[in-house]
């Protein structure tokens, strides 16, 4: 070290200079000859997702059970100049998601970006909770994310390294009403990917996850047109506004950036300040 620089003025110097490189040697596509496949891609999150994906340059394989929505996805994406692959899939499935990771594959060679996104919500009173409606949620959000993981995992261990960013709430940390399943398979997903991130690290895969607030999307329609739910949620998130999926693709876009490069099994939470009261 005393060797290669031998003042602090040197240091400095050195400093000084690193950071307009770093600067002007950005592509200013941050994915550009990346692959990402998406899970739930048809829809919401996984929509905006995608479209952020393909607007910064990867091609992104849309994991969907419903491909009518999925091909809505990749028309949109098409319209946009990116490129995408729509491949029927159900998370709950593993040879599905292994699949998923092998069209990808197929189709271009590698899988650099995993985004484990798919969910669904059953909204009922914790004592009349039935343990099929549970087992329902569990399969689709944490065992469905699970599957997403190892297959992608083993896929990235094999070429050197990835990212994969798993969908979590922050329903992972707090409570509420009528979201048991929910609340459990949100957690489930946090502690996975710190778990996941610890045997994944060594082989150059980040996990991470988000945490979202509540949003406007097709999941929480139902709920937020009752006026009184949507009054009580408003004042509950300091910037006194839903989340959109475009708040949730940009935080996404960084994770898979290499802006990211030093982030793992942090779940992110993009909530507009709801958990910090
Ligand atoms: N919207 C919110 O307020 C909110 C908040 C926190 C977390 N989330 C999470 O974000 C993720 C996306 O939510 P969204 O609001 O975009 O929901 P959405 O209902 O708009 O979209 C979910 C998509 O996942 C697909 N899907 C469901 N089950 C699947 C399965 N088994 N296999 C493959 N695809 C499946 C659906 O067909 C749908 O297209 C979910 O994990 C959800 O729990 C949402």
């Amino acid at each position: 070290m005393a060797l290669l620089f031998p003042t602090i003025g040197c240091q400095l110097a050195f400093a000084s200079l690193a950071i307009p490189m770093t600067a002007t040697t950005r592509t200013p596509l941050p994915l550009a000859g990346r692959t990402a496949l998406v899970t739930g891609a048809g829809s919401g999150f996984g929509r905006a997702i995608s479209q952020r994906f393909a607007q910064d340059g990867a091609r992104v394989g849309l994991a969907e059970l419903s491909t009518e929505a999925a091909e809505e996805s990749r028309r949109l994406i098409e319209a946009d100049g990116g490129e995408a692959l729509v491949i029927p899939t159900d998370v709950t499935d593993y040879a599905a998601m292994q699949a998923a990771v092998q069209a990808v594959t197929d189709r271009w060679g590698r899988l650099d970006i995993m985004v484990n996104n798919a969910g669904i919500t059953i909204r009922e009173a914790f004592l009349d909770l039935t343990v099929d409606a549970f087992d329902k949620v569990m399969a689709a959000n944490l065992t469905g994310v699970f599957h997403g993981v190892r297959a992608a995992g083993l896929r990235m261990k094999e070429q050197g390294g990835g990212v994969i960013i798993n969908m979590s709430s922050i329903r992972a940390n707090v409570g509420g009403f009528i979201h048991t399943s929910y609340c459990a398979s949100k957690g489930g997903v946090r502690m996975l990917t710190k778990a996941a991130a610890v045997e994944l690290g060594p082989y150059g895969v980040r996990v991470c996850a988000i945490g979202p607030g509540v949003a406007e999307t097709p999941l929480t329609e139902s709920l937020l047109a009752n006026q009184g739910a949507l009054d009580d949620q408003l004042a509950r998130v300091p910037m006194g506004r839903l989340g959109q999926p475009e708040d949730i693709s940009e935080v996404a876009a960084f994770l898979a950036s290499d802006d990211a490069a030093y982030v793992s099994g942090a779940t992110l939470y993009v909530d507009g300040g709801e958990m910090t009261h």
